[in-house]
């Protein structure tokens, strides 16, 4: 039996597997190395007449195979593993129809997407086995790499892990005029990157212990796209990634092998003002950036995961070590065979992509507070603490409960009633020893600042879900737009799969 510090500790020494469960290591092992074909998502644009477009998409459940002659059961969108990306424009009339093909109850979230409760996908709208669901919104945002996955109530974690999530990109005029790499599957190629276990026949592992829920479940398995040890053969001098963190629960700070620059060019939610030179990014799950590479000449080389220095913050009791493992580990995700086009032929990378309106912290026409929190009871149960038993049994994270405001989700109580149209700033503030990505449905927020500091370049855009560091807080500003329903709530919260299910999560109500 491998236990999972030695599995951890051996993320340290493989390369493209972060890790293999022995069993199937041997079972395969001329495919621990070898690398296959990125698989890219079928581009799904729908059906266009009498001004709309219509989107058919159905939930089922099927074997893919990860590993050669190994199958491996799953859940997809019109599909075994994953599902289509679905594009749309800026103003287009959109109607879905998801089918519940399989024989639990669902329902699909359009993360990132600014649409009508009653079309948003939360936990109130459920799809019964073999029952159909049809959402109908007008797109109205800015060109953005979005996303869809699973949201169902206390099953959003096993669920998005089977397979149940996919990109969905909008374009608007400003996309189509931007020059920028836009040939999808050639030179503008989404990355949905995920973790996950297998056991020694192939199957997905989805841990139930308790520590797994409490740091989210992660796997010691990388897949992008659902390809395990990737790699992509370049067309172009210059590629556009369109990054997704579809990860449960595990952050990833990209890079380059050579060490190299990468410009990224957007946010969760549109592009930055002018593109940002980085080496490193990281991305909470939920997370997304756009970011070209420059994809000249001969050698191969990898995005990676570089691993990010010890935290300085007082961890104790049982998830120590763990944490701090995960923290640290590198590993590759994608390896990118260069499109052999000469080096002096130089990429043009733009110099202005959009203009931002940036929403004055005065013009805000309410402020709340919002606690993220690990722990036992209301009061006693956020922070470090959790109370002094709850220290001892549970490493200082107070127990199994995860909250907002001392309360977990409960689909009955609404922590906010809002007035579409007003400007909000939200103070998230974490009482918890790890990061947290809190997410808020329908609003593009901008990020005013993090443990008082700016935010940082590679955040100035409209993000839809926030790094909130451990101990630490954000402060963001979004304008609610109508229109309001005050039957039905809209979700915010943090999206480890995991918390989320375990009651990280609460409502708003737009009136
Ligand atoms: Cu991506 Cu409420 O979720
Ligand atoms: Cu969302
Ligand atoms: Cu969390």
């Amino acid at each position: 039996m491998v236990t999972r510090r030695d599995t951890l500790k051996s993320l340290l020494l493989t390369g493209m597997v972060i890790s293999a469960p022995n069993s199937l290591r041997r079972l395969n092992a001329a495919e621990s190395s070898r690398t296959q074909p990125l698989k890219i998502p079928a581009l799904e644009t729908g059906t266009l007449a009498f001004g709309e477009r219509s989107f058919s998409l159905s939930l089922q459940a099927g074997v893919t195979r990860f590993y050669q002659d190994v199958e491996t059961p799953t859940w997809g969108i019109n599909g075994t593993y994953l599902g289509p990306t679905l594009r749309m424009r800026d103003g287009e009339n959109i109607r879905i129809q998801v089918q519940n093909g399989l024989d639990e109850h669902s329902i699909l979230h359009w993360h990132g997407m600014n649409v009508p409760a009653r079309a948003d996908g939360g936990p109130h709208q459920r799809i019964e086995p073999g029952a159909t669901w049809r959402p109908e919104f007008q797109v109205r945002q800015p060109a953005a790499s979005c996303w869809y996955h699973a949201h169902t109530m206390h099953r959003s974690g096993p669920q998005v892990y089977r397979g149940l999530a996919g990109m969905l990109i909008v374009d608007d005029e400003e996309s189509d005029q931007s020059g920028l790499p836009s040939e999808y599957g050639v030179d503008d190629i989404p990355l949905i990157i995920q973790d996950r276990i297998f056991d020694g026949n192939g199957h997905f592992v989805y841990p139930e212990r308790m520590q797994d829920h409490m740091a989210g479940v992660r796997g010691n398995t990388l897949l992008v796209n659902g390809t395990l040890n990737p790699s992509l053969r370049a067309q172009r001098p210059l590629t556009r990634l369109r990054v997704l963190n579809g990860a449960n629960a595990r952050n990833f700070t990209l890079g380059l092998s050579t060490g190299a620059s990468f410009w990224q060019i957007a946010t969760d939610c549109g592009y930055l003002e002018q593109p940002v030179e980085l080496k490193q990014i990281v991305l909470t799950p939920g997370e997304r950036v756009e970011i070209l590479v420059d994809t000249r000449g001969t050698n191969p080389f990898k995005l990676v995961n570089i691993p990010v220095p010890e935290p300085n913050i007082p961890y104790y009791g049982l998830f120590t070590d763990l944490l701090r493992e995960m923290d640290r580990q590198a590993f590759d995700i994608l390896e990118i065979q260069p499109s052999g086009i000469a080096a002096d032929h130089q990429p043009a990378i733009p110099e202005r992509l959009t203009t931002i309106a940036w929403l004055p912290e005065q013009s805000a026409n309410a402020t709340r507070t919002i606690r993220l929190q690990m722990g036992n009871g209301p009061g006693q149960g956020g922070g470090l603490g959790g109370g002094p038993h709850a220290r001892r049994q549970y490493g200082g994270w107070g127990g199994g409960v995860h909250k907002i405001n001392g309360r977990e989700m409960d689909p009955a109580y609404i922590e906010a009633t809002i007035i579409a149209g007003s400007t909000e700033i939200w103070e998230i503030i974490n009482e918890t020893p790890m990061i947290h990505p809190f997410h808020i449905h329908k609003v593009h927020f901008q990020i005013l600042d993090r443990n008082g500091a700016p935010p940082l370049p590679s955040e100035r855009g409209f993000k839809d879900t926030v790094n909130v560091p451990a101990l630490g807080s954000v402060r963001i500003i979004a304008q609610f737009t109508g229109p309001g329903d005050p039957l039905m709530p809209y979700m915010f919260h943090c999206h480890i799969l995991e918390h989320e299910d375990h009651g990280m999560m609460g409502q708003f109500i737009l009136v």
